[in-house]
């Protein structure tokens, strides 16, 4: 029997149902369509374990049920949508970018910050990690390190697809084990004990923003940014969103401004001319690039 045919035959408890190829076509156009996101064949066998879930909770049997369901239903499409992101994160992630921003970037911001407001934008933030990380390195190794904050216009802007992640990036709690990929000083510094492992310290909170964003959908935000992470994110993208979402982002970069993306991707598109190369994974805005 077809996957098709075994979808949709009868007296199959809900969410154990297989996943046809028609049924993933439908599922992909819509990721494509809603997020840009591109599942190749590939990932059916992931998105039928992720969905499975979604058919239980709505009590569907096959998975023509459930896509009939998000063609109409513009809820369970965003919680779709949410539940075949990928959201893999961890704090100082890629730690060579924070070495270069504390080393490069980090005394040109405090230079700046006396004179105007700094901004910096985590884009596809996951669950808090990589602003978390920005936050603390911008705060450094104590209080006394700190200092400069207090008198400096500093904000990171956190942004996810997802809003559970941008909820989980709000509360800034998290296992004792996410925990140990932070380096001291900075561990001690800048986390609590919390019931439920640690919680980011206030003066690191203070710093995020989180909210809610789809990449490929208007930005409310005005301002350009000196530093824009945007890692692990494009690697879910076709190549002309991909070469879309590089030039938004180009454009988004203040003079002197670093993009850093991640460990696997590269620029592929016109923004490589816009910007230049200039570390692992690292561009810089044209006028940086040129000096
Ligand atoms: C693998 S995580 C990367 C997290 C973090 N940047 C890092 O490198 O550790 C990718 C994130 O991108 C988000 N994402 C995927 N498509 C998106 C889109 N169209 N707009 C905004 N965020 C998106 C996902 O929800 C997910 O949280």
């Amino acid at each position: 029997m077809s996957q098709a045919a075994a979808s949709s035959s009868a007296g199959e408890a809900p969410g154990e149902s297989e996943l046809g190829a028609a049924e993933f076509a439908a599922i992909a156009a819509i990721m494509q369509r809603e997020a840009r996101i591109h599942l190749s064949d590939a990932k059916r066998t992931l998105v039928h374990s992720r969905l499975s879930r979604r058919l239980r909770e709505r009590r569907l049997a096959t998975f023509r049920d459930y896509v009939a369901m998000v063609q109409h239903d513009a809820e369970e499409r965003a919680t779709m949508v949410v539940a075949l992101t990928t959201n893999h994160t961890h704090f100082f992630r890629e730690a060579h970018h924070f070495d270069h921003f504390r080393e490069t970037l980090m005394p040109e911001l405090k230079r700046a910050a006396s004179a105007r407001p700094v901004r910096i934008w985590s884009a596809g933030c996951s669950s808090g990690e990589e602003p978390y990380t920005i936050a603390m390195c911008l705060l450094g190794r104590d209080r006394t390190a700190a200092a400069w904050l207090r008198q400096a216009d500093v904000r990171i802007l956190a942004t996810d697809i997802s809003t559970p992640m941008v909820e989980a990036t709000r509360r800034g709690v998290y296992g004792a084990a996410a925990a140990e990929a932070i380096p001291e000083p900075y561990r001690s510094a800048w986390l609590r004990p919390s019931p439920q492992g640690v919680e980011i310290a206030p003066e690191a909170r203070a710093l995020v923003t989180a909210r809610p964003l789809n990449l490929f959908e208007p930005w409310p935000m005005r301002q350009r940014y000196d530093a824009i992470f945007c890692r692990n994110v494009m690697i879910y993208f076709d190549d002309a969103a991909k070469a879309e979402l590089e030039l938004r982002l180009a454009d988004r970069l203040a003079p002197g401004g670093f993009l850093y993306i991640g460990h696997s991707e590269r620029l592929i598109g016109p923004a490589a001319q816009k910007l230049g190369l200039c570390g692992q994974t690292l561009y810089a805005h044209a006028q940086e690039a040129s000096r």
